[in-house]
């Protein structure tokens, strides 16, 4: 019995054994069955080489597992899963398995749509009778035909050196990455890519849509064809605790196969965040933030100073960064008391936000609701609303210690919080920041207290939903000490993410360059800030700072007041080419040519007839040709330059990048003449 999920360009079909699903194939529709049968050694059992789609320790006993099971009553750790129905249709497929003696349920569920090539997974776990602890309840286990052995490719990185991609050369062994920090981290973005070590292009992702601690396995079992991947929360320092008639539902996962690699799997993600994930709304508006420019010292007369010449430049939302609210003097003080600093504002925030919408802006507003510094009103009030590892001293980072937002009045509290401030003035824009991971997370007293992550994570994502739900209106911003949250649970929740603190352009490139092989352009906040940066000082022209911006949601974060006539005449001038040319830009298919490191590389983007293509180039980089990718070969180009050829000549010869912009970065727009014309 074979079971057939469908999406744009692939099938998923999964078969029926006794102990449960197993994968018979996914990839091309054309060459299926592509998953091979393992000889069963005396030393397997046949659910261990069996390609299950999900396996408890106790159904399996010599490979990993995704769920593993403590204290049934039988005294028995671990579940005898067995199928017990099976069903569904073309685009969702749901199995039901059980163990009989201890009552222990799973369902399995699998979703995909027929315009894009996303295989979305979860499970939920039940205890009908007894009451367990899950040291491991991953969501699902993913068959890649890759082996034996596999090319991995992760992003990685560390503050301020995010999305670094890095390829791990697999022939055997178990790759295991994850956070721990209550955040989904600096460190690892919560996907990888699999291919096969012997170069073939076709490439399989998987993703994890959760924003706290979490674990992914990749599983290279030696000699075996088919390697495994799971995730779900961190099974390190989360146990799920469910008493009788308790069920837990798994994080979900998401799986894509693409023909052409690493740049088709960039693609599939990018289709699927934008039809499935993001919301439908316009693109994010051109950003003025005022953190790089002055810090905490926020004070009424110079933001307007600098909303003016924001406004000037074509900025469309003007955000007030940290420093805002009582007490903020310094990162020593005031969060959690999310109140407007009387001494700062003395006649409120009133003025402020008019000046703001006369220059014609929306306003904003920075935000860490997670957090409170010792030093705050709310945290001399409610002390015990920290994380606490039973009776070991409390640590700060940054000052600060992290809110337990697990506890109904904590959550409470912030949702009030947000209702307050965004009912009380017209803030159509919210960064949400987080700034610390979670070192002392636990509730003394609270026997749950191990399942702290998931309480947070929840409510975090419930507080967003609010955002959604009951201020519709507002574009919120997601960051974590730049890209320390941002994965698939937040792009379904929030408009833009800032995926690191570093804004050194040449830094900032190779940051968005991996950003950009699974996120989407259109959520990639960038700014344009001052020379030199602290990180990265190499000089580049004011050009090439806008065109990185430009890659993604452009915005400004300079100190603007000190630009003279001449560069803010150039900033205008190139806000309003973003602004122009922002439809492809955000909305168009996305191909990464080299990589920072080289000579030079370059972001192509195509919509429709269009195609714009962003050039960064070294000194000694000599001559560009760009060969852009999706050209029609009998269809007519119109260059820079006015020429036009057909797309056949053009793949050929390439395009010679002019330099018309600046010696060291261009933007060029190729258009596709209507047949007609
Ligand atoms: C974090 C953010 C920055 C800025 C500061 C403010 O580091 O990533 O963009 O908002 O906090 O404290």
């Amino acid at each position: 019995m074979s079971h057939v999920l469908r999406t744009a360009r692939s099938v998923y079909v999964v078969g029926a054994s006794e102990y449960g699903p197993v994968l018979q194939h996914w990839g091309d529709p054309e060459r299926w069955p592509r998953i091979p049968s393992t000889r069963r050694a005396s030393f397997e059992t046949a659910a261990d080489v069996a390609p299950l789609e999900f396996a408890a320790g106790g159904t399996r006993h010599t490979q990993t597992a995704e769920l593993l099971v403590q204290g049934p009553a039988n005294g028995v750790d671990g579940a005898l899963l067995q199928l017990r129905s099976m069903d569904g249709d073309e685009h969702a497929l749901h199995v039901s398995l059980v163990d009989e003696r201890t009552g222990v349920e799973v369902d399995l569920h699998w979703r995909t749509a027929p315009d894009h090539d996303v295989v979305e997974r979860w499970a939920v776990v039940r205890s009908t009778r007894h009451e367990v602890a899950l040291p491991r309840a991953f969501g699902a286990g993913w068959n890649m035909p890759v082996g034996p052995g596999a090319r991995v490719s992760e992003l990685v990185g560390t503050w301020s050196r995010e999305f670094s991609p890095v390829e791990v050369d697999l022939p055997a062994g178990q790759l295991r990455l994850g956070s721990r920090q209550g955040i989904t981290s600096h460190e690892y973005a919560p996907v990888v890519a699999l291919r096969s070590r012997n170069g073939e292009t076709e490439a399989y992702g998987v993703a994890l849509v959760w924003s706290g601690s979490w674990r992914m396995q990749v599983d290279a079992v030696p000699f075996r064809e088919v390697v495994r991947v799971s995730a779900g929360v961190d099974d390190e320092t989360t146990v799920i605790a469910l008493a009788p008639g308790e069920e837990f539902e798994t994080p979900h996962l998401l799986g894509t196969w693409s023909p052409s690699g690493t740049a088709g799997l960039a693609r599939a993600w990018h289709a699927y965040q934008r039809q499935v994930l993001l919301r439908p709304v316009g693109p994010p508006p051109v950003v003025y933030n005022s953190w790089y420019a002055t810090g905490f010292d926020v004070r009424v007369d110079h933001q307007l100073a600098l909303a003016d010449v924001a406004a000037d430049l074509g900025a469309e939302v003007f955000v007030v960064d940290d420093g805002w609210f009582v007490g903020r003097t310094s990162d020593r003080a005031g969060l959690g008391d999310w109140h407007v600093d009387p001494e700062k504002f003395p006649d409120g925030l009133e003025p402020l936000v008019t000046g703001v919408l006369e220059r014609g802006m929306r306003f904003g507003l920075w935000i860490e609701p997670e957090s409170v510094n010792p030093d705050s009103d709310l945290y001399r009030a409610h002390p015990d609303w920290v994380y606490r590892a039973g009776d070991r001293p409390l640590t700060t980072m940054r000052n600060q210690y992290v809110l337990d937002l697990g506890r109904p009045e904590v959550k409470a509290w912030a949702a009030a919080t947000l209702r307050r401030l965004l009912t009380r003035y017209p803030i159509t824009y919210l960064k949400w920041d987080m700034n610390r991971a979670v070192t002392d997370g636990g509730r003394p007293g609270d026997p749950h207290s191990r399942e702290w992550s998931v309480a947070h994570t929840r409510a975090y994502h419930r507080l967003l939903d609010l955002l959604r739900d009951e201020f519709p209106h507002v574009t919120v911003e997601a960051c974590a000490g730049g890209g320390g949250r941002v994965d698939n649970a937040v792009l379904a929740r929030c408009d833009v993410v800032w995926p690191s603190d570093e804004t050194g352009p040449r830094d900032r490139l190779a940051i968005q360059h991996g950003f950009l092989s699974v996120y989407p352009p259109s959520v990639m906040s960038s700014w344009v800030t001052d020379e030199p940066d602290r990180l990265d000082t190499a000089p580049t022209s004011l050009e090439f700072r806008f065109v990185v911006a430009m890659a993604g949601v452009l915005g400004i974060g300079a100190d603007v007041l000190a630009w003279d006539a001449k560069t803010r005449d150039r900033a205008r001038e190139l806000v309003a080419r973003y602004r122009e040319l922002r439809p492809v830009l955000l909305g168009g298919e996305v191909t990464r040519h080299g990589a920072p490191g080289d000579p030079w590389c370059a972001v192509q983007y195509a919509l429709a007839d269009r195609i714009v293509a962003l050039v960064w180039a070294r000194p000694d980089a000599g001559g560009v040709r760009l060969r852009l990718a999706g050209l029609q070969p009998g269809a007519t180009y119109r260059l820079h330059d006015g020429r036009t050829v057909t797309g056949a000549t053009l793949a050929v010869s390439g395009l010679d990048v002019p330099f018309a912009l600046a010696p060291d970065c261009d933007v060029v727009v190729v258009d596709r003449v209507p047949a007609d014309g």
